[in-house]
């Protein structure tokens, strides 16, 4: 099972043939993790979170950063020895073999296409509440969500699904430049937010009871797990450990200072909310508790709504929500309009890491090389970027966020438990391999990221947390069904790529400065 490794050399003489300028310093590493990470989590998912965990949300955000940090700095120490494109799936196939680099590969597809969707669907709330807002066009409820929401199809996620992915396949990248901007947007967006909100966070009333639903799979732990969406895309840090200025100061200080931003900004974002307009979980006729993105709750919040009153858990646009609620419309526009103009580079990012992990896969035999065909003209690989674009705007037109999310985040569970287990058999295996940047107390660190992993897997909701064991297995039916056999490394076919030339470019979009090529 262990037998087809990917020797390490040869991914290494690869990556030595790109030969990127060391040019991110610790601010620039921070922000750009600060800008992948900022998205549907934060602007829609506090609602979701509020549903299950109450106030006790605040330590939801916390346990969820807490893993994020632990498996970040796992990631990293990978991530600087194997700089290289494919991030975990190449890190697996390196150190484990083949057998769990396509496991990995798959559960990455799980991972990106699926956030990809639940983005499309955290801005359709947005979109629709600007729209009705500013141009007072009201888009029909059974256009605005999909099945489980009441509706029939949410098709501003569908369109916007399709949008980006037709941009994406004409060869359009984020400048550097509106990456910026669209950085600075989310956090004055937050910013503005938490000023606005400031003087509610001692509103003590709003904070009783704490955990109504307690610590476990519908309370705390359980809204732990969904918000651990909102963390999601601190990889990009790791994966430009290879971009770094002395990687072994600046990485870490880019993961954590960009964890740690995020996190400080969530926990004021929702302890202002939960101040403001209070954050008590809706719950059902005869006071049960009601799940998040069932059509249950989206019916008691109809009812809610006609009554007037739309509590935190019930909003789509949960931000904008607040602040209308506590008289600064004005404003809660504002942050909507941010949320929609900043949410379409999220899912664009997502896309973007899916196709490229397609990519190196294919390039290695393990998928039809077909799939990773170049437009002649458009230079991307658009055969896998639109039916990966296609899946994703229909999972997004009839999934709720929250649903998706979730199985969003069993995939990245996986692959970070993965990479958890890699560098501490590598750490075994080859201790004296250059590690540009080690992990600090790697016996204490490693195993915490692997527990925790382990625990928010098994705190996800029952339905996200089947979806990978079937995933997995249709995985291993296509893996010893067609790739087993086709693999370049199983063949003897062990390549090394002219800089990296036939990638398609980073999924991280360089910063102003930052020379990539
Ligand atoms: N962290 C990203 C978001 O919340 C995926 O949208």
């Amino acid at each position: 099972m262990f037998g087809r490794v990917k020797p390490l050399d040869a991914i290494l003489a690869t990556a030595e043939k790109k030969s990127l300028h060391r040019s991110l310093g610790p601010v620039q590493l921070t922000l750009l993790g600060v800008g992948a990470i900022i998205g549907t989590g934060i602007f829609v998912l506090t609602a979701e979170a509020a549903q299950k965990a109450g106030p006790g949300m605040m330590w939801s955000f916390v346990i969820a950063g807490f893993v994020c940090a632990v498996a970040a700095l796992c990631y990293s120490e990978l991530a600087s020895m194997v700089p290289v494109s494919g991030s975990a799936y190449t890190y697996t196939y390196a150190v484990m073999g083949e057998v769990l680099a396509w496991m990995v590969g798959w559960a990455l597809i799980l991972e990106y296409a699926v956030a990809a969707s639940a983005v499309c669907v955290g801005w359709s709330g947005y979109f629709v509440g600007l729209l009705r807002d500013y141009v007072g066009i009201t888009i029909p409820d059974a256009f605005a969500n999909g099945p489980f929401a009441g509706g029939l199809l949410n098709l501003p996620a569908l369109v916007i699904g399709l949008l980006v992915t037709w941009l994406l396949m004409i060869g359009t990248s984020e400048s550097a430049k509106v990456n910026a901007a669209l950085v600075a947007i989310k956090v004055a967006a937050l910013s503005l937010f938490v000023f606005a909100t400031a003087k509610y966070l001692n509103n003590g009333p709003n904070f009783t009871p704490f955990t109504p639903n307690g610590w476990g799979i519908i309370g705390v732990g359980g809204a732990a797990a969904s918000i651990f969406f909102a963390y999601v895309g601190f990889d990009a840090v790791s994966t430009a450990a290879e971009e770094t200025k002395n990687p072994q100061r600046n990485v870490p200080i880019g993961l954590i200072g960009s964890l740690a931003i995020c996190t400080v900004f969530y926990l004021l974002v929702a302890g202002g909310a939960i101040g403001a307009i209070g954050a008590q979980p809706v719950t059902g006729p005869g006071g049960e508790v009601l799940a998040p993105g069932s059509v249950e709750l989206a019916n008691q919040c109809a009812a809610l709504a006609k009554a007037g009153h739309e509590p935190l858990s019930c909003s789509k646009e949960a931000l904008a929500h607040v602040l209308k609620e506590i008289g600064w419309t004005k404003l809660g526009g504002v942050i909507g309009l941010a949320a929609g103009m900043a949410l379409p580079s999220v899912i664009l990012m997502m896309l973007f890491g899916q196709t490229r992990i397609f990519f190196v896969m294919a390039r290695d035999g393990l998928l039809p090389e077909k799939l990773a065909t170049i437009h002649p003209k458009w230079k991307t690989p658009h055969i896998v970027t639109g039916i990966t674009g296609v899946f994703v705007a229909v999972a997004a037109a009839f999934l709720p966020v929250g649903k998706l999310a979730d199985i969003s985040n069993s995939g990245t569970l996986f692959a970070f438990f993965m990479v958890a287990i890699a560098v501490l058999v590598l750490r075994k295996t080859e201790p004296n391999r250059k590690r540009p940047f080690r992990t600090p107390l790697i016996w204490i660190t490693a195993p915490l990221a692997i527990i925790g992993t382990v625990s928010l897997y098994f705190l996800l909701p029952f339905d996200a947390k089947m979806v990978l064991p079937v995933w997995g297995v249709l995985g291993l039916a296509i893996y010893y069904g067609y790739s087993r056999s086709r693999s370049h490394v199983g063949r003897g076919l062990v390549e090394v790529h002219e800089a990296d030339s036939d990638v398609p470019h980073s999924s991280v979009p360089p910063l102003p400065g930052v020379d990539v090529d």
